[in-house]
This record gives structure tokens, sequence and C-alpha cells, in this order.
């Protein structure tokens, strides 16, 4: 059985795409994938999920590596082995609201897709907030009255940016990370120790 990497779709697998083509691996069936979610190369079976699912199919040893996000971490905390950062996917975890919004002394609405993060955050702050869970497109919220501010990621910034918020607080900053199934480590450490060498090496050289 070839190993097996988890890779988050999206914004991340482009990223890492870059990475593997930047370390001359060929990505040519990754890249011309269709809309398959698993492909497979002489070495290697490629996985495509969801953040959260990536770390899923890591705990559960059906992927034996996964690339994920930072904030995917601290939101669910996987029982996994989170082995090192990646030289891409630098985002920040930051509060915003509606330009010109007055912050009151009022209890505050929050809206986020991170509702764990968000209350850690309060909490630390000795400030009660009621949060709401939304699944995407958090800047509506605030724009359309549903909170008085969201707790969302940012990247470029351009999202906000467009939607008229501003940033009133950055406060954990992460990038993409390799995780790996823990037994995965021991029983097929052979074949999983060039890969995670290469990505580390190559990665702390970017
Ligand atoms: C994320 C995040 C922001 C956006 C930030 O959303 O929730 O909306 O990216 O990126 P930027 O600072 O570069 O503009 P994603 O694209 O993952 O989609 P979603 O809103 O459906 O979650």
């Amino acid at each position: 059985m070839k190993p097996t990497i988890a890779l988050t779709k999206g914004r991340l697998e482009k990223q890492f795409i870059a990475f593997l083509e930047s370390i001359d691996f060929d990505v040519e069936p990754l890249v011309n994938k269709g809309r398959k979610l698993r492909v497979e190369t002489d070495t290697l079976q490629f996985i495509f999920a969801k953040g959260p699912d990536v770390t899923t199919y890591v705990e559960h040893g059906i992927a034996d590596l996964g690339i994920v996000g930072g904030d995917i971490l601290a939101e669910f905390q996987p029982d996994v082995y989170n082995l090192f950062p990646l030289p891409f996917g630098h985002c920040r975890m930051a509060v915003a609201t509606e330009q010109g919004q007055v912050w009151s002394n009022q209890k505050k609405k929050i809206a986020s897709k991170y509702t764990g993060i968000t209350k850690e955050f309060f909490k630390d702050k000795g400030e009660s907030v009621d949060i709401i869970k939304l699944e995407g497109s958090v800047e509506l919220a605030p724009i359309l009255g549903l909170a008085d501010a969201i707790v969302d990621i940012v990247e470029t910034g351009t999202t906000l940016k467009e939607n008229g918020l501003v940033i009133k607080e950055e406060f954990f900053s992460f990038s993409a990370r390799c995780i790996a199934n823990r037994s995965s480590l021991k029983i097929k450490r052979a074949e999983l120790t060039p890969i995670i060498d290469i990505f580390q090496k190559q990665g702390g050289n970017l």
C-alpha cells in the first residue's frame, strides 16, 4: 500500500502543488485530476478533502500524512502528530468589524466558522459574547446585522476590504502544517521518513 497524503482542497491544495513543483515533484497527475478526489502517482496516493475531514482521515489512519491549516488544528484539536509548519498558507486569525463600527460595552454577537477558537479568545479576555456559527462567507454577518463582528482567517485581506470590514484585533498567526497518523509514523516509518524529510528540509529552505 502506497503512503497516502490527505490534502486540503482549494487554496492550500494549489499552494501545496506549487510547493511540490518547487521540489521537482511531477505534479501533472495532481494538476490534471479533474473532479477526481483520489489520485495515485508511482509512489504515493493523494486524497482531497475539506480541512476538518483531512484531520479525520489522518486520525483514523486512512491517510498517513495530511496537509492542513493551523487554524483547523487549533479549532478541532485532532489526535494526530502535528509535525512541522510548511512555507505556505500563512494566515492570521482576526476579529473584524464594519469600518466605523463603534465598539460598545454591550454584549457582542460574534459570527464565525471557528466557534472553539472564538470562545477561547473571548474567555481569555474575560469577555462574555454570543457566538453565532456560520459555515462560510462570514463577512456577510456584520454587513447584514447578524453579528457585531466576525472571527475569521485573513490571508491577503482582500475579502475584508471588498466587503467594507476592517481588522479590530489579530491574535494568532499560522501556516499550513504537515500532520501524521500516530501509528503510521511507527509502522510505515521506512516509507514515510524520506517524504517527511523532503517536505521538512525543503520547507525550511523556502
Ligand atoms: C477564507 C476566509 C475569508 C477569506 C480570507 O474563506 O474565511 O473569507 O478566505 O482570505 P483573504 O484575506 O485572502 O481575502 P474561504 O475562501 O476559505 O471561503 P469561505 O468564506 O466559504 O469559508
